[in-house]
């Protein structure tokens, strides 16, 4: 078997067999195959796609590169959570202490922010002292001590998907429904849990742009999950504006923290609330759905998801004085408000726009090598359906940068639509495929 034939059977449009695709993956991973015959692969299945069959056989090859993590001693059902990416999507930080709180084990390992998408590690680390590095056997003694460990992905975690995926960015191959769902199901499968709940975005601030697509997305990933002998349940979600008020490093562990002190804005809650409860009842802990989300407010409302926050991060390092006083973190430079210029409704808001001006101010990456300034971000004041004023503030830009800033005001602007007439609040939860 060679690379060359099984670029060509691709090109051609050909199945590939399951031996062709674990020697591209185990030949990837160990450097035999280059980076330009990858590429050329990779770009031949975003062209061509794959069979249910190809995509189960990728997904279990790039899940077995590496270490598969055995998390059976905390109990016989395990669950963890992923999303497909979004603007603002600080639900990770929110979600885990809670059901954490209510006695789920939460032992998640969790990505890095990548384009104009955010990553939750990237988010824990702008907390002084939160270290998201910590070895195998230490995530899992904090999950046996305090219930709860998020830990950044370790190296050894699908090893293939972690060169396949910044090929794929690379090369622009990223919004694929092949490539996605063995991307994410093959990083659920390594990381050891066996009941998977994945938040599905959909709109402009997703990959996936409508809801047929999302759809198929999580009916693959469903496939794949059934096959893998792991139970998965999809909550497609609206990403047509950012989710919550924040985008950027602080400003979202800001705002997770005021969520978790009562304090939630109601589209966050609401994705909070359904993926919890869909965990709760996969985990074995209730299978009443609307009782499970009644419990997860109580926890909140008690304040025993704070209390389980504060002790997340200071088990992993973290200064906690930071989250009880947020005043402590340093603002960026200039803090700007921008302005509406006329009056209305809020019609529509480029959530992608917004993800790539936070990401240009610093708040992500371009390049895989770039330095993320924590401190930078946008807030968002107006959502859709809102109604504004002229020269009523439509957000706030956090920069560290004066040039930045400046490109960023006039891009910030254009990002919000105006109608004159009436507009309904976006349904948040856009369905759930199981
Ligand atoms: N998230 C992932 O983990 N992989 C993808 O391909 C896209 C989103």
């Amino acid at each position: 078997m060679n690379i060359l034939e099984i670029i060509a059977d691709k090109r051609d449009k050909k199945e590939l067999s399951k031996e062709q695709i674990n020697f591209f993956i185990e030949g990837y991973t160990n450097g035999d195959i280059t980076d330009y015959q990858a590429a050329a692969l990779v770009m031949a299945i975003y062209l061509n796609g794959m069979t249910d069959e190809e995509i189960t056989n990728l997904t279990i090859a790039m899940a077995y590169s590496g270490e598969v993590l055995d998390l059976s001693k905390f109990g016989e059902n395990v669950v963890d959570k992923h999303s497909t990416g979004g603007i603002g999507d600080k639900i990770t930080l929110i979600l885990m202490p809670i059901i954490a709180a209510l006695g789920v084990p939460v032992a998640k390992m969790s990505g890095r922010g990548l384009g104009y998408t955010g990553g939750t590690i990237d988010k824990l680390e702008s907390i002084p002292g939160y270290n998201t590095q910590i070895c195998v056997d230490e995530f899992m003694e904090n999950v046996e001590k305090i219930g709860i460990s998020l830990m950044g992905q370790t190296l050894n975690l699908a090893p293939a998907d972690k060169k396949i995926y910044a090929l794929r960015d690379s090369i622009n191959c990223v919004g694929n429904i092949p490539l996605i769902a063995s991307s994410i199901m093959s990083k659920k499968i390594a990381a050891g849990a066996n009941k998977i709940v994945l938040e599905v975005t959909v709109g402009n601030g997703a990959f996936m742009k409508n809801i047929e697509d999302a759809k198929k997305l999580s009916q693959t990933m469903i496939n794949i999950g059934k096959l893998a002998g792991k139970e998965t349940v999809c909550i497609l979600t609206n990403m047509d504006e950012p989710l919550g008020y924040s985008i950027g490093n602080t400003l979202e562990v800001i705002e997770a923290a005021e969520a978790l002190q009562g304090d939630m804005e109601e589209d966050v809650k609401q994705v909070v609330l359904e993926l919890g409860s869909y965990m709760i009842k996969l985990a074995g802990f209730g299978d009443d759905i609307e009782a499970n989300k009644e419990k997860m407010i109580e926890c909140l409302d008690s304040g025993m998801a704070y209390i389980k926050f504060l002790e997340l991060i200071e088990n992993q390092g973290g200064d906690v004085s930071y989250i009880n006083d947020v005043s402590k973190f340093e603002n960026a430079k200039y803090i700007y408000q921008v302005l509406a210029d006329e009056s209305g409704y809020v019609k529509g808001i480029e959530a992608e726009k917004l993800g790539e001006i936070s990401c240009k101010l610093g708040a992500g990456r371009i390049k895989k090598e770039d330095v993320i300034d924590n401190q930078v971000g946008l807030i968002i004041n107006k959502k859709i359906g809102d109604s504004v004023e002229e020269g009523d503030v439509l957000g706030i830009i956090h920069a560290n940068d004066e040039e930045k800033l400046h490109c960023a005001i006039n891009e910030f602007k254009d990002c919000f639509k105006i109608s004159k007439e009436h507009v309904e609040r976006p349904q948040v939860i856009l369905g759930i495929m199981k």
